[in-house]
């Protein structure tokens, strides 16, 4: 694919333009360059899939930017610019700005920005496929991992999950962590990001794709998206359930799964992605208060009206020899489909937590049982889907 994309880079200087190439050319095998007098003459001919603008020094890049947007609506262009200006940089958004990027403080990230760019025309031309084969369905199943009592799996779960579910299909993953105060799935996956849904907020009314993908992180070992939590609590009194509302809807039309890993306590920002949830995946461990917890959040989503019929699922974790309640035991207090039981692996778990790696990277030895549920869970949910599309 790679191969395949075709790179343009608009800037006054040749020189600058090579420079800047030098950086991607790991990414892209080659490039054409032109300079901002040339583009309107030249760029419906030479059709770019990717378009590297350089700010021109006479203020005529927004401009450009949206000749280019207009022309070849699939475009992905990233802009790069010396000065920032918050209004110039929500126009930029608003004009179709793929990335922006403030040079030269952040031309390092320009390699991880294009390989962003290069995954998002992926997933386009996979959109465009589909829809032109007649189908889409089963994109964009938000599913939310949520336990009453901390610890259960939540984070560890959801992580693994979405890189496994990411890895083992050509499906397109989006992981939001809405733990928004402390975080969470940074712990299991090696992502680390700046950007949050907390920079949503200048584009939150006209949110697309290319906004969200501006702010996710890509996770290096599946390809798939990490919205990470700002980990602030300054800045997370300011996210509303506008933006979780707004974000998951429009994840929805551009991911075929989205999965949301929620904090214990339920507030505002909860109960919104709960609202949104076509699955409610609850964590539970195999023990007494997990399941007398269980019973006060059912009793709690009834006052709150949060309905989870039909959308409430069972995932039992760490399972072991030890285990006193079994599927069974659980059946007997609820009505709910136990989706999955995950067993117990202290050992890789704790090992890959501690190296700071996701589970899935690398490991040589045995493979890890955790592992190997989360993958017959995976499994069993990309059937799901395949077995919605036949019929
Ligand atoms: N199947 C498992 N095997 C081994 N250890 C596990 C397993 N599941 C969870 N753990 C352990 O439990 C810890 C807590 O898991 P996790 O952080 O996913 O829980 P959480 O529900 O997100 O908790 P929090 O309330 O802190 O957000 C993990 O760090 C890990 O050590
Ligand atoms: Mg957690």
């Amino acid at each position: 694919m790679s191969e395949e994309v075709r790179l343009l880079i608009v800037d006054e200087d040749e020189g600058h333009a090579q420079d800047m190439y030098g950086r991607v050319a790991n990414t892209l095998p080659q490039y054409l360059h032109i300079t901002p007098p040339e583009v309107r003459r030249e760029i419906a001919r030479l059709e770019p899939d990717i378009v590297l603008l350089q700010e021109p020094s006479d203020e005529s890049g927004l401009q450009l930017l949206h000749y280019i947007s207009n022309e070849l609506p699939d475009a992905v262009v990233i802009y790069l610019t010396n000065h920032r200006d918050p209004i110039k940089t929500r126009d930029l958004n608003r004009a179709g700005a793929f990335d922006i990027l403030f040079v030269p403080e952040e031309i390092t990230a320009l390699g991880d920005v294009l390989n962003r760019a290069v995954k998002a025309l992926k997933v386009q031309q996979k959109v465009k496929a589909e829809v032109s084969a007649g189908f889409t369905w089963g994109r964009g199943q938000v599913g939310t991992f949520y336990s009453g009592k901390g610890g259960c799996g939540c984070s560890l779960v959801s992580a693994t999950l979405a890189q496994t579910l990411q890895l083992d299909s050509n499906s397109s993953v989006l992981l939001v962590d809405l733990n928004l105060q402390y975080g969470g799935v940074e712990t299991y996956l090696d992502v680390n990001h700046e950007r949050s849904i907390y920079d949503l907020t200048p584009v939150l009314k006209e949110l697309n794709d290319n906004h969200i993908r501006n702010v996710t992180a890509i996770e290096k070992e599946s390809h798939m998206e990490v919205l990470v939590s700002p980990r602030d609590a300054e800045i997370a009194e300011q996210i509303t359930e506008e933006h979780v509302q707004r974000l998951l809807r429009t994840a929805r039309l551009y991911y075929d799964y989205i999965l949301v890993d929620l904090p214990t306590e339920m507030n505002p920002i909860v109960y919104a992605a709960l609202e949104e949830a076509d699955k409610m995946f609850y964590l539970m461990t195999p023990d007494a208060p997990s399941i007398r917890t269980f019973g006060q959040v059912m009793d709690l989503y009834s006052k709150i009206n949060v309905d989870p019929t039909d959308r409430l699922e069972l995932i039992l974790n760490r399972i072991s020899k030890e285990t006193e309640l079994r599927e069974k035991d659980v059946k007997q207090h609820f009505d709910f489909p136990i989706l999955a039981e995950l067993r117990e692996d202290a050992k890789r778990v704790q090992q890959a937590i501690n190296q700071g790696k996701p589970l899935r990277t690398g490991y040589k030895g045995k493979s890890s049982v955790f592992l190997k549920d989360i993958k017959k869970l995976a499994d069993s949910l990309l059937e799901r889907h395949s077995n919605r599309s036949a019929s």
